[in-house]
């Protein structure tokens, strides 16, 4: 399987060393705006690094789009039509409605197709949503989701992008938070409402640096997320997430590894066969999620695997729709004391 890369930067680099266990998978061609970036990762990763993206589209079976997120939906579409499988990271484009119509533009063409919503595959997600989700605590009550991180313009990220609103679309809410509206879209069902408030302290205009959303579900079911990027170089992202179901409480306090803690009133305890209170984390964790649902932790591998057996992959594009469409409206509805 011929794979190549649009985009050669942090998330691209994540993405190649997955795919070192990819059976058959080989990288090929790659392309990037910075030349020595694109150097330096088919150095470390294989492939030829090519002068346009419609090279590396040409040239393979299934094409990583990793550029900031405003170039994204030019490259879908160049590979859709070319008949290539495609991994295109999050968010998809800096709108909904580009976010739909790119989803048609794969669907139409038939390619096989995945997003890089990554927490989709997360042993503590994955066990978390299945057990509010199952019923025995009761329905959900209230979530309060909490993610924080450092301005994502320096540190790690080695580049500035996050700081434009033209490349990113704005800021902690769709650039980050896509992830987490996407997860209490899929732990809360369908969304009511949305109301949401913005605000930026660090002075990059269009980027808000610390969001509050709320969102209420059609069951009833409320919830509150809080995206803030400070400047606490050493706070990466975290995520706290508290469930309130009637019977039990839920505790997630690492989003890949765990732990995940509980608290149950007696009945719900017994009728799941867990104590009162507990937790569960590492290989154990892992463990828990896969004989819930047989997903792999590797979004990579699982795509791979869907392009070569023509099957669909998850996350596809569709799964990210939701999300867009709570990140539009809570933009749309958002009071500002900007
Ligand atoms: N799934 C996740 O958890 C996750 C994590 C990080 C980033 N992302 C997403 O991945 C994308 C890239 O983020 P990153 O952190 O890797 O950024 P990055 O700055 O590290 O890398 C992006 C690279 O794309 C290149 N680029 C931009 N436009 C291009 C174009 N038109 N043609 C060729 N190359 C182009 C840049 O030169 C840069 O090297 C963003 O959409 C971001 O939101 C997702």
């Amino acid at each position: 399987m011929r794979v190549g890369f649009i985009g050669t930067g942090l998330i691209a680099r994540f993405h190649a060393r997955n795919l070192a266990d990819a059976e058959g998978a080989a990288i090929v061609a790659v392309h990037d705006l910075d030349q020595a970036r694109a150097q330096a990762f088919a150095s470390d990763f294989g492939g030829v690094v090519v002068s346009s993206a419609d090279e590396v589209i040409d040239q393979v079976d299934a094409v990583y789009v990793c550029t900031w997120t405003s170039d994204h939906p030019q490259y879908v579409r160049s590979a859709a039509e070319a008949g290539k499988a495609i991994f295109c990271e999050k968010p998809l484009a800096t709108t909904h409605a580009e976010a739909v119509s790119m989803t048609e533009a794969v669907e139409a063409a038939g390619v096989v197709h995945q997003v890089g919503l990554v927490l989709r595959r997360s042993p503590s997600f994955r066990f978390l949503i299945h057990q509010v989700q199952q019923g025995h605590c009761g329905p959900i009550m209230n979530v309060v989701f909490r993610d924080d991180q450092y301005l994502p313009t320096q540190g790690m990220y080695q580049s500035t992008w996050r700081g434009d609103p033209d490349k990113a679309g704005a800021g902690t809410l769709i650039e980050h938070s896509i992830h987490d509206l996407d997860l209490l879209a899929w732990m809360l069902g369908p969304i009511h409402s949305v109301g949401a408030h913005t605000a930026h302290v660090h002075g990059l205009d269009g980027i808000e640096d610390q969001a509050l959303a709320w969102l209420v579900a059609e069951s009833g079911a409320s919830a509150s997320l809080t995206s803030i990027w400070h400047n606490v170089l050493s706070r990466p992202s975290q995520r706290r997430v508290e469930v309130f179901c009637q019977h039990g409480v839920w505790v997630l306090e690492g989003d890949w590894n765990g732990p995940v803690r509980w608290e149950l009133a007696a009945e719900a305890a017994d009728a799941v066969g867990l104590n009162q209170t507990g937790a569960i984390e590492g290989p154990e964790l892992v463990a828990a999620s896969t004989a819930i649902d047989g997903l792999g932790t590797n979004g990579d591998v699982a795509f791979i695997e869907a392009v070569r057996s023509a099957s669909p992959a998850y996350p596809d594009f569709r799964v990210a729709l939701e999300a867009h469409r709570l990140c539009d409206l809570a933009y749309t509805y958002a009071g500002s004391v900007d």
